[in-house]
């Protein structure tokens, strides 16, 4: 069972309320039907406590309504004072059972949106592990190109080291380029294993440019093998934005494969890639993908990023969705170009809001 925030204020502030309307029922000579006025207690209980709680808190009032009846009319017996107690509780336990109802359809609704949470984050992580298995040949290149310049560079160092005369100078400069290859190698290494990882969103300071590098640098050897120009169009001193390194990642990954699938068919030398970052109006960074393929045709443009969509034979369709649900959860939003922008190919936007502080 969800449970209802509670604040301790308004909890005393019933309680309070409670009381008054049983002293004024009970000790004053007042013809109304104040006992009515629970229903105010009622209602503002369901805000504050769960089911339990606004039971007990119906419970109390109806109870509260006929001790009041009987100390104030214990010595006669009144026609109208009897009825106004009859709709008191009438009213109080109509009220009870409505504030019941509607508390029970809002916690299953909770629950709901909690649970959908729950597998978005879930596919989330799915898509990302098939995504890596895609690109699996570009992982072993990024990796294998560091590892051969450390054997270059170890046998270099070796080399100069066995001379009859060994060049020490030599030597080190061959040590140092074999240690950068290796901080590059383990770097790779530490970017696959946390997009592979199934870890929670941590939302930190980012700057958009650098995660735009780290997902051109995972696709690079997609990119070559699909015979496509990537070009960078990184605009400085963008605001920082705050966001998950990884799910932002992801999202750019998403897009860069969306646009070299679609430009599958391109003539040789045709298939540019332009991956763009901005400062938008309204503050925030947007950033662009935009590619030379055939494009979106306009009557896809309303379902594109619904679930399950895709005009590929080998296509999920929940590449554009998860990149919706992330963007989002960032407070951004994502859309593609409409044919008057997107004149060649297609162009997917999106937006971010900043945080304040300014790249650098
Ligand atoms: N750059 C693009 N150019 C043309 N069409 C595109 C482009 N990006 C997306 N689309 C269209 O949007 C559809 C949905 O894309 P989405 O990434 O959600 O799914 P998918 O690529 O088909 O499959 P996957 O789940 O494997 O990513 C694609 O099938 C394609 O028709
Ligand atoms: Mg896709």
């Amino acid at each position: 069972m969800v449970r209802v925030k509670g604040s301790p204020l308004l909890s005393v502030l019933l309680v309070g309320l409670t009381l008054a309307i049983f002293a004024v029922d009970a000790f004053t000579p007042l013809d109304v039907a104040i006992a009515v006025m629970y229903v105010v207690v009622v209602l503002l209980s369901a805000s504050v406590w769960s089911r339990r709680g606004v039971l007990l808190t119906s419970a109390a009032c109806l109870g509260l309504t006929l001790l009041a009846y009987a100390l104030s009319h214990a010595a006669y017996f009144s026609g109208p004072a009897s009825g106004r107690m009859v709709v008191s509780l009438a009213a109080v336990g109509i009220t009870a059972w409505l504030v019941l109802h509607w508390q029970a359809a809002t916690n299953a609704l909770i629950a709901r949106e909690e649970a959908l949470h729950c597998s978005q984050a879930q596919l989330a992580h799915v898509t990302r592990v098939t995504m890596l298995g895609e690109l699996a040949a570009s992982i072993a290149h990024e990796v294998n190109q560091p590892l051969a310049a450390i054997a270059t560079n170890g046998e270099a160092s070796l080399r100069w080291l066995n001379r009859p005369q060994p060049d020490l100078d030599e030597a080190r400069a061959a040590i140092g380029s074999l240690l950068e290859a290796a901080g590059r190698a383990s770097e790779v290494i530490r970017r696959i294993r946390a997009l592979a990882r199934r870890s929670d969103p941590s939302h930190l300071p980012l700057a958009l440019n650098d995660v735009a590098l780290e997902a051109a640098g995972l696709v690079r050897r997609e990119l070559a093998s699909h015979q496509v120009t990537l070009k960078l169009d990184l605009a400085p001193g963008l605001p920082l934005v705050r966001g998950d390194r990884v799910q932002l990642q992801q999202v750019l990954i998403n897009l860069l494969m969306n646009a070299m699938q679609a430009m599958q068919r391109c003539a040789p030398g045709q298939a540019v890639l332009v991956l763009q970052t901005r400062a938008c109006e309204r503050g925030g960074v947007t950033c662009s993908v935009t590619d030379t393929g055939p494009g979106i045709p306009a009557e896809h443009l309303p379902k594109l990023f619904d679930a399950f969509f895709s005009t590929k034979e080998d296509g999920m369709g929940m590449g554009l969705p998860i990149c919706r649900s992330i963007v989002e959860t960032h407070g951004g939003r994502i859309w593609a170009a409409g044919p008057e922008e997107a004149r060649a190919g297609a162009v997917l936007h999106f937006s971010l809001p900043a945080m304040g502080g300014h790249s650098a």
